[in-house]
């Protein structure tokens, strides 16, 4: 088995040698935290540029990082951050790193494409002022993920790079792939033939009129108007009409940003929690990136029960002897025995089922090797309160690069 056990394997010479790291798994599993973490660690540890691009309208990220609520700016992350991770893992800070955020601003992304490609002002005014477009660069599915792709598009493209890596969070989908498949979502929303049928008739009429649709077209609309509204079915129709000139500009970005995916200095992080349905959507992710030749470099296990050393036989009888639960009734004493026993072998159980479920994963990743080495497979503890702090995001990464990997403070 390649992989490294999980409490040696360090991400950190993926951190070292990529230049955009992108942080995908399921709703809720830990990306941000992890995207968050791995960010911080670069620029301390490594001493690079670093920008994290987070997606989450998530408060504490930005409190975790000491930045004013994200906006859809790139803000610094004060220093004094980046000094309570070295400190707290007793190393010195790298020269030269820094560590900058950014939200995500969905509608923001989305405009600043429709700016790019749209002929002239009076079509971006148009596009701009549709209730149509409106709601779809707010709602669609799939369009905060391709906004996000766009945006990494973008800075990456900023010559000379202003950051030597961008890690980038991944919106929090019900489902991993609708990441993946985003780019193409847009795109044949926007060529289907249902919509292409819809807006044809105005398309050829080049006028917004419904009186001058065709014959079979205005028999349907005019059906479908008294349900939705003649107003809504217009917005409808101009929205795509207008919007059918920047659809070429929405295919040409998607076909860039598969590109850059697909490049050597990228690498997907997969991050999943111990249960099975979420190992299980985390290979099946991994089955999809492989397909679309785009680079793995590490899997993060997080929330992992942790395992104990088993009880003595005579723990009951430890407890019973402890002078500080000497006021307890014998009867009171032994169900608090009971109950921390059932407890405390709960969580082995938790801990023992947290295991197979990794060695599952490490069975099926086991033999992929990256360019820095066998694949890292980190598994993160579950920690009693949520990661809202410098502090928390210091312990995280202590199990995505382990002390062993870090010099000392000297
Ligand atoms: N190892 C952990 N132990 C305890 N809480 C965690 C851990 N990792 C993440 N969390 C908490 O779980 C919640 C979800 O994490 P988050 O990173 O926002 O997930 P995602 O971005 O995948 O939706 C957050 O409140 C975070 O603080
Ligand atoms: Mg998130």
């Amino acid at each position: 088995m390649s992989t490294q056990t999980a409490k040696d394997a360090s991400l950190l010479p993926l951190l070292s040698a990529r230049r955009i790291i992108v942080c995908v798994g399921s709703g809720g599993v830990g990306k941000t935290t992890t995207s968050a973490t791995l960010a911080l660690l670069a620029a301390v540890v490594l001493g690079r540029r670093v920008l994290v691009l987070t997606i989450d309208p998530a408060r504490r990220l930005a409190d975790a990082l000491g930045v004013r609520a994200l906006g859809h700016d790139i803000q610094r992350v004060p220093d004094e951050k980046l000094d309570a991770l070295a400190r707290r893992r007793g190393i010195t800070r790298a020269p030269g790193g820094t560590l900058s955020a950014m939200m995500l601003d969905q509608k923001r992304a989305f405009d600043e494409i429709v700016e790019r490609y749209a002929r002239d002002g009076t079509v971006r005014k148009r596009i701009f002022e549709n209730g149509i477009y409106q709601q779809i660069s707010a709602r669609l599915s799939g369009s905060h993920e391709y906004a996000a792709m766009s945006k990494l598009y973008d800075l990456a493209q900023v010559s000379p790079p202003p950051f030597d890596l961008i890690v980038l969070d991944t919106p929090p989908t019900e489902n991993a792939l609708d990441f993946l498949d985003a780019p193409d979502r847009i795109s044949q929303a926007i060529d289907s033939p249902a919509l292409q049928w819809f807006i044809k008739p105005y398309l050829q009429a080049g006028s917004w009129s419904l009186r001058l649709v065709g014959v079979g077209g205005a028999f349907v609309l005019r059906g479908l108007s008294r349900f939705v509204g003649s107003h809504f079915l217009q917005q409808m129709a101009e929205f795509f009409v207008e919007f059918s000139e920047v659809t070429a500009g929405f295919r040409e970005r998607a076909e860039k940003v598969r590109t850059l995916l697909r490049k050597p200095d990228v690498a997907f992080v997969l991050v999943c929690s111990p249960e099975q349905l979420s190992v299980e959507e985390a290979l099946y992710f991994h089955e999809r990136l492989r397909r679309a030749e785009m680079p793995l470099g590490g899997a993060v296990v997080n929330r992992v029960h942790a395992a104990g050393p088993s009880l003595p036989a005579d723990f009951s009888d430890v407890l019973h002897r402890q002078p500080a639960l000497r006021g307890f009734v014998p009867e009171d004493l032994r169900r608090l025995c009971d109950d921390l026993i059932r407890t405390y072998d709960e969580q082995q159980t938790l801990a023992a089922a947290d295991q197979a479920a990794i060695a599952d994963l490490r069975r099926h990743v086991g033999g992929i090797s990256s360019p820095e080495g066998p694949l890292p497979l980190c598994a993160v503890p579950m920690f009693d309160s949520d990661i809202h702090d410098a502090e928390g995001l210091a312990r995280i990464s202590a199990f995505l690069v382990p002390n062993e990997r870090l010099a000392p403070k000297n």
